[in-house]
């Protein structure tokens, strides 16, 4: 019996298991570059080599020669397409337009053959000639050469006169942390089919946002936006790097239109590391002046990233300092270096996760020298409004995540001398650093329909990269509806569905959700009107009623829930163990815990911050796109050069969820989790490292050489 006036919160808030589940370990979930089509070509992009010049002389003629070769594209041949605005662009250069080449890997020509195999061997035979001119890869050379960089956020805020509080302050912690550049790695390398038909062009993209993709390419190619069909079905992650839109998407398109075939494009994992952007380096600057009880007089957070140099990318590294500790003195500003480089992107954890990590050590650096426990630091700095904007937090239960994780992880039995824990020739370290996270909020629509056997369907443009979209959409609908959520199921990725915003920012559940909450409402009292009562089947309704379906359409958009200054957050607690002879750091446990109002899924929500804690020791300990500043290039564009954590790096991790209802951030009360894993991590495994082997690093990763020391 499937009751339309089930008490609440029936699927909401109860564990589930992926409804896709079985369709992903079984093979039969289609992603972009499974999808089939007739007549189908394969594209390869061949690469310059150089960062910086232009193109003197491009032989395609053996390329052009080779067997089952269609068209070689290059800047002589490929139509002149539009610039696209960015975002929903990436990077504002689009390859294929001209003779110049802005950085190393830029596509200089798309290969286009019957097979895959012939596609590549054909890019393999593309020479190239250039006039060389000279380059920077490397921002830290030049960061004198910083400028402000035009982007979402204030590029400098300040509030109170730090200058005089600095000067006053009996204690001063003043230092510069380093963070690497990065690349996202998904799994699933970035993939395009574009198919034209009668004017109009269908593209199965793995994408992170098909409107983005939808607006960018119809810019692009001049064509109205309803011409274009952009669909995601499922995509093996994303973390920024399928949020915008770069060129491989828009020159799939404009060569499938050329070619009239429909086109397939796949990116290597190398081409991957120069095809879409990375999360960039950071130099940061804290200066941070407390009393000797350690409250905190005055924060001076200052950072410089590197970008393209036809584009401004900042990554927001001192915006955590903002907002994160109580302090009648804050200053942040960013800078940005041009480089010879593509353009970054956001990646897991922008900003915030990047941030965190110099104002985590740092304050780590002042419970050090103030001669006070780390966890009470933070608590004596509590800010119980946003210190820079003087605005309530819309919710805020950081309190119960620091005093639930201490316990979890036993804070309280640690000594809090340099060395001191130890078993035999392994010294054992614990650390621990806050985590926030900003919360980005999308206007979203959804539409609900009953159809006739009492089933169902949700319908939303929005994708699933991953995080339980797939799982977490029915269970809001069969919550309002009281029905078992198996009887649910969702239509998603698709730009002919009902519009949301991309899946990125963290924002999908908060966003999507409470559209689907509106129309599964708006559907509920329709059916109510139509005379259903507790306990009927839904299909019994519609046929009482002569009907065959009841759809509903619901829609959410942020902006009307007052004025608050909103963010997640999280209490993070790290052991480390460290020989005392071969000092690598191995991360023993992690216990997080966190305060990201109502938690939906707890199945889905832990999976994604368990995920998010793995990038997090990728982050402290392996992780970093390292470059040739003679050549330009990344050293390697592989994974067996780019380290991520492999299951034997990554030990037992705990996630404890506080009770929170965020009513100001969504009706749904929920807020974001799918990056906040990712924040805290690091910083929390760099003080642990600290508390083992007496060794402040103040770089990340930390390689065994800095413990050598
Ligand atoms: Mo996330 S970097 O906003 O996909």
């Amino acid at each position: 019996m499937i009751s339309v006036l089930a008490p609440p919160s029936r699927a909401i808030g109860v564990p589930h298991e992926r409804l896709d589940g079985k369709e992903k370990v079984s093979g039969r979930a289609c992603y972009a570059a499974d999808t089939p089509a007739e007549r189908l070509a394969y594209g390869v992009f061949a690469l310059a080599n150089i960062p910086r010049g232009r193109i003197a002389q491009l032989d395609v003629g053996r390329a052009e020669h080779a067997a089952g070769v269609l068209r070689i594209f290059t800047h002589e041949n490929m139509p002149r397409l539009n610039p696209v605005s960015s975002p929903p662009a990436g990077q504002s250069l689009l390859p294929l337009q001209s003779d110049r080449i802005a950085y190393e890997g830029q596509p200089i020509a798309l290969a286009v053959a019957a097979t895959l195999e012939q596609a590549a061997h054909a890019a393999s035979l593309v020479r190239a000639e250039y006039e060389r001119e000279p380059f920077n890869v490397d921002f830290r050379t030049q960061l004198e050469r910083a400028v402000e960089g035009q982007s979402f956020f204030e590029s400098d805020t300040r509030v109170g006169d730090v200058e005089r509080e600095l000067a006053q302050a009996p204690i001063r912690i003043a230092q510069r942390y380093r963070t690497a550049d990065r690349h996202h790695c998904a799994m699933e390398p970035s993939a395009t089919v574009a198919r034209w038909e009668n004017g109009s062009l269908t593209l199965d993209d793995a994408t992170q946002y098909v409107w983005g993709v939808r607006m960018a390419v119809a810019q692009a190619l001049d064509i109205a936006p309803e011409r274009v069909r952009v669909r995601s079905s499922y995509a093996g992650g994303g973390f920024g790097s399928k949020g915008y839109v770069w060129p491989h998407q828009v020159l799939t398109a404009a060569a499938a239109r050329e070619l009239e075939r429909p086109l397939k494009v796949v990116l290597t994992r190398a081409q991957a590391f120069t095809a879409h952007g990375y999360q960039t380096a950071s130099e940061q600057a804290l200066d941070i002046g407390a009393e000797r009880d350690g409250t905190l007089r005055a924060v001076r957070a200052t950072s410089i990233n590197p970008t393209s140099r036809f584009d401004d990318y900042v990554e927001y590294c001192a915006l955590s300092a903002r907002s994160l500790y109580a302090a009648p003195a804050i200053e942040t500003r960013h800078r940005v270096v041009h480089v010879d480089r593509s353009t970054p992107t956001p990646m897991r954890a922008p900003h915030d996760g990047v941030a965190m990590v110099g104002l985590e050590i740092a304050m780590d650096e002042l419970a050090y020298e103030a001669g006070i426990d780390s966890l009470e630091l933070r608590l004596r700095n509590y800010a119980q409004r946003d210190p820079t904007t003087g605005k309530p937090f819309s919710s805020k239960e950081l309190r119960a995540c620091y005093r639930l994780a201490a316990e979890r992880f036993g804070w309280s039995g640690r000594n809090p001398r340099p060395g001191a824990m130890r078993e035999g020739r392994v010294r054992i370290g614990w650390g621990m650093a806050t985590a926030l996270m900003g919360t980005f909020r999308m206007p979203a629509s959804a539409r609900v329909t009953v159809e006739s056997d009492g089933r169902v369907l949700i319908e939303a443009g929005t994708q699933e990269i991953g995080t339980g979209v797939r799982t977490i959409m029915p269970q809001i609908a069969a919550d309002v509806l009281g029905v078992p959520i198996e009887q649910v199921r969702i239509a998603l990725g698709d730009t002919t569905l009902p519009e949301t915003g991309g899946t990125f920012g963290s924002s999908t559940t908060m966003s999507v959700g409470s559209a689907v909450l509106d129309a599964a409402t708006r559907l509920r009292d329709e059916l109510r009107e139509l005379g259903a009562h507790e306990d009927e089947d839904l299909g019994a309704v519609l046929s009482r009623s002569g009907r065959t379906s009841l759809s509903a359409d619901g829609a959410w958009s942020p902006g009307e829930e007052g004025d608050f200054s909103m963010h997640t957050f999280g209490a993070v607690f790290a052991e480390v163990r460290v020989d005392e002879d071969l000092p690598i750091p191995r991360v023993s446990r992690v216990v997080g815990a966190y305060s990201a109002g109502r938690i939906i899924n707890p199945t889905t929500a832990r999976s994604q911050i368990q995920g998010g804690m793995v990038w997090g020791i990728g982050q402290a300990l392996l992780e970093e796109s390292s470059m040739d500043p003679t050549l330009g290039r990344y050293l390697s564009k592989n994974l067996a050069g780019y380290l991520v954590p492999a299951n034997a790096d990554v030990p037992e991790l705990e996630v404890i969820f506080a009770e929170e209802v965020d009513a100001h951030a969504s009706p749904l009360g929920a807020k974001g989790i799918g990056e906040l894993g990712a924040v805290g991590v690091a910083p929390a495994i760099a003080n642990a490292v600290f508390h083992a082997t007496g060794v402040r690093v103040r770089e990340l990763p930390i390689r065994l050489e800095m413990l050598l020391a």
